[in-house]
């Protein structure tokens, strides 16, 4: 087994690219900047950076890649490598995130295992922003997922990043890494096979995750969770053999305001077969990313913690394999939520919701004033939003304006959908409360809409993450497999506080 990521040790220098002793420098260019940027770089590449421009064959496009030749001898670095990062007035957080991975993946292909960063092109983000996104993303782009390949699996890490900046970015650069740090943690987990990761195994992990300075951790075993009365998770976990688990983390720094409380929910369903309601088998490997919104809450208030920010906040993720066992829950079956509701489950398919039902409950009798869940729940908000748009669900508007806020400061895409009254006449039951799985039409927002019913009056937003959570093919700036979608906006949310709501 390999270990699949490794930090690069991250620094900040205000020497000249030239005199920086690393075996890669990398240089980002706006595309309509090219010009000035072979003017500054020609006499000392030859004129070879002008050349290729002229011939066509780098245009600085957003993430192009062109590797010049060895620079004249008053350089000391060995190579260079211009990234490309489109119209200036395009550089934002996701471009420069994007540029800065894109980079590091070409930098450990070529083998150079020291590399620096030439701070030199503004886009449109403050010094301090946008050096902890380039920070984060030459640690997140220092991974392999080839876990378990035992043979011939040639694997190479960049060890030293330094970041050619004013040294006032120093505390943004450290930041940067220890969030990319905090996103590989959790893309590991996501990655990790449902057999390598039961429940139980689960908790384990995300509580050394978790072990940082000023986070209390719990974890409940099934007979705490049915002192509890959670039967939406009991209920779930009651097909398969492995027991379900309900971490509680708990960051409550002295001094902050006690009157409010952020409070991180995620779905942590460690495999998905659907149940009795069974998945096709064509694709069902994918389902071992179902606890991606466990994973996701978990390496957020980690860093949450890590950056010491001044506001409480807990995460509680329920953990359960979702399995057609001899004493499955079965479709019409009738469970009682730990809140007093009944629920019909029509579909033991639609299994998020009940054990996220229980814990956003839960989140609310610990004391969270502000929710946000994160879960891999339908595979409606892939159809509407795609593989690239996170799902934003909730209310009220002013929360759901800080979320979208945090979302473009992270460089993160999310969109609000709607969840109209009309939508809840689909939750209804014959014999229940409500049913579990409304049907087809809006099933994304069908889904949010049961949630809704347990996540009471205050502030909640669900970002639904079945699209986001997983790349199912390479690009420069993510391969694929785990992407660690939205962690960084769980981070700038709590960066945020609680703006007027
Ligand atoms: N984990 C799935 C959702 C999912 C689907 C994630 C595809 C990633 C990719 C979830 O538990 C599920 O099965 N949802 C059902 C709900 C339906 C039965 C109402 C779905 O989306 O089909
Ligand atoms: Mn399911
Ligand atoms: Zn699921």
């Amino acid at each position: 087994m390999h270990v699949p990521y490794e930090v690069p040790r991250v620094s900040v220098s205000d020497a000249a690219p030239g005199a920086a002793d690393v075996d890669l420098i990398i240089i980002p260019i706006a595309q309509d900047h090219t010009a000035s940027a072979s003017g500054t770089y020609d006499a000392v590449f030859g004129g070879d950076l002008g050349a290729a421009i002229a011939r066509g064959e780098f245009c600085a496009k957003s993430c192009e890649i062109y590797v010049a030749r060895r620079p004249g001898k008053d350089w000391r670095a060995s190579r260079v490598l211009f990234v490309g990062g489109g119209p200036r007035a395009e550089i934002d957080a996701e471009r420069i995130h994007r540029m800065a991975v894109s980079a590091a993946h070409a930098a450990r292909q070529q083998r150079d295992g020291r590399i620096a960063w030439a701070d030199v092109e503004p886009g449109m983000l403050s010094t301090a922003a946008r050096v902890e996104l380039i920070a984060e993303g030459l640690t997140f782009a220092n991974f392999d997922g080839g876990t378990y390949k035992s043979r011939n699996h040639d694997r190479f890490f960049v060890t030293h990043a330094v970041i050619l900046t004013s040294p006032d970015a120093a505390v943004a650069a450290a930041t940067g890494c220890a969030t990319g740090e905090s996103i590989n943690a959790a893309r590991v987990l996501i990655n990790e096979p449902g057999n390598l990761l039961t429940p139980r195994l689960l908790a384990e992990k995300a509580q050394s995750l978790a072990s940082v300075p000023g986070i209390t951790s719990e974890v409940l075993d099934e007979r705490a969770i049915q002192a509890l009365g959670m039967g939406m998770l009991l209920g779930v976990a009651q097909g398969s053999v492995e027991p379900p688990r309900l971490l509680v983390l708990r960051y409550e720094p002295a001094g902050a305001p006690a009157g409010q409380t952020l409070g991180l929910v995620g779905k942590g369903v460690t495999f998905d077969t659907g149940g009795i309601s069974l998945k096709p088998a064509d694709g069902m490997e994918r389902m071992k990313d179902d606890m991606a919104g466990g994973a996701t809450v978990v390496a957020a208030l980690r860093s949450i913690a890590l950056q010491q920010l001044p506001i409480r906040a807990i995460a509680v993720v329920p953990m359960v394999e979702n399995m057609p066992g001899g004493k499955a829950v079965k479709p019409g079956d009738i469970l009682r939520a730990a809140s007093g509701l009944t629920v019909e489950v029509n579909n033991t398919d639609a299994e998020g919701r009940l054990i996220l039902g229980d814990a956003l409950w839960y989140a609310r009798q610990l004391g969270a004033t502000h929710l946000v869940d994160v879960a891999t729940l339908t595979g409606a908000v892939v159809v509407a939003l795609g593989k690239t748009t996170t799902g934003l669900f909730g209310t009220p508007e002013p929360w759901l304006h800080h979320i979208r806020k945090a979302a473009e400061t992270a460089g993160e895409r999310l969109w609000p959908m709607p969840l109209f009254p009309d939508y809840r006449d689909q939750l209804k039951s014959e014999i229940a409360d409500m049913v579990n799985s409304p049907g087809r039409p809006a099933g994304a927002i069908t889904a949010a809409m049961f949630l809704k019913e347990f996540a009471g009056e205050g502030p909640w937003a669900h970002l639904d993450i079945a699209g986001t959570a997983w790349a199912e093919d390479h690009k420069p700036w993510q391969p694929k497999g785990a992407t660690g979608a939205m962690i960084r906006t769980l981070i700038d949310v709590a960066r945020g506080g609680f703006p007027g709501v």
